[in-house]
């Protein structure tokens, strides 16, 4: 089912998670947490570590499941959907990942085609062609036959994206997809996804760098403790208290030169 605008009302968003506690074994991280992805936007989860930003990232793409409340993409549960008809829909990449022994950068990409693999018509042109261009979109292409164990953090960390992105989802969640990567690699990752913001994909990405956060969402979601503290456009939700109330600093928030987006500047610290 999906839900369709009825008169002024606005759609449901398709991927949303409603008065759910999330749990590992005893440890309750989140609990009545409620969280609407908007549809074809640019989210970005920011939060202090550990407040439970990739436990939400797992119930979103139905790696955890819930212990109670429901997570629904267009109204269905995800865990009534078969794991493939899923993946063709929300992909997910990790906030760390172990690749198999051995694996080459090529074959680790090509398994974000899986979900499309049938019995009977296997690999297909598509399939070759959403590897080739996720590889060259990440700057893989020359690493495609070296092992994945071999390659530093950033270019590992370059290789899952593409599998990512290979997988072509509407959906993409991105558990600190610029954590391994240098400045440059950072900004190419996430212009990269921006492009695929604007081509319609619909992107949630915790990121740690307030500044990249402002520049980039187009939704920006706040956590702490397991809650969603604010969400809203980053000029709007990004402010000296919300800084303050979250991650216990004290900043200024000027606009960024570059930009024009709220731009954070720490005023704790001892540089001198
Ligand atoms: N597999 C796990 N088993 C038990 N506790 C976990 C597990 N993964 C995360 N946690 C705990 O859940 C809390 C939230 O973790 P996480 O969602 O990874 O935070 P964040 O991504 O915001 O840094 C933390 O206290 C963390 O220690
Ligand atoms: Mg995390």
């Amino acid at each position: 089912m999906v839900a369709q605008p009825v008169g002024d009302q606005v759609a449901a968003p398709r991927l949303r998670a409603r008065d759910v506690t999330l749990r590992y074994d005893q440890r309750v991280v989140s609990s009545g947490l409620s969280v609407d992805i908007p549809d074809r936007e640019f989210t970005v989860i920011i939060g202090p570590n550990a407040c439970g930003k990739s436990t939400l990232l797992r119930s979103l793409s139905r790696l955890l499941r819930p212990a109670s409340g429901r997570v629904t993409l267009d109204g269905r549960p995800l865990a009534d959907f078969r794991p493939k008809e899923f993946a063709r829909q929300v992909g997910l990449l990790p906030q760390s990942s172990i690749a198999p022994d051995g694996i080459t950068v090529v074959d680790l990409v090509s398994r974000g085609r899986f979900p499309y693999q049938k019995l009977i018509r296997q690999w297909t042109d598509v399939d070759e062609e959403a590897v080739r261009t996720a590889m060259a979109a990440t700057n893989v292409a020359e690493l495609a036959t070296r092992e994945v164990a071999e390659l530093s953090g950033g270019q590992r960390q370059r290789v899952w994206a593409a599998m990512a992105i290979a997988q072509r989802t509407p959906v993409l969640l991105l558990d600190e997809p610029t954590t391994f990567l240098d400045l440059t690699h950072q900004i190419e990752m996430l212009d990269l996804f921006a492009r695929l913001h604007r081509d319609g994909t619909t992107i949630v990405a915790v990121l740690h760098d307030l500044n990249q956060a402002a520049r980039y969402a187009s939704h920006l979601i706040v956590m702490k403790a397991g809650a969603v503290v604010a969400s809203g456009q980053p000029a709007q939700v990004l402010t000296v208290d919300l800084v303050r109330e979250v991650f216990e600093l004290n900043c200024l928030v000027i606009d960024d030169p570059a930009s024009g987006t709220p731009m954070v500047v720490p005023t704790d610290g001892r540089w001198r």
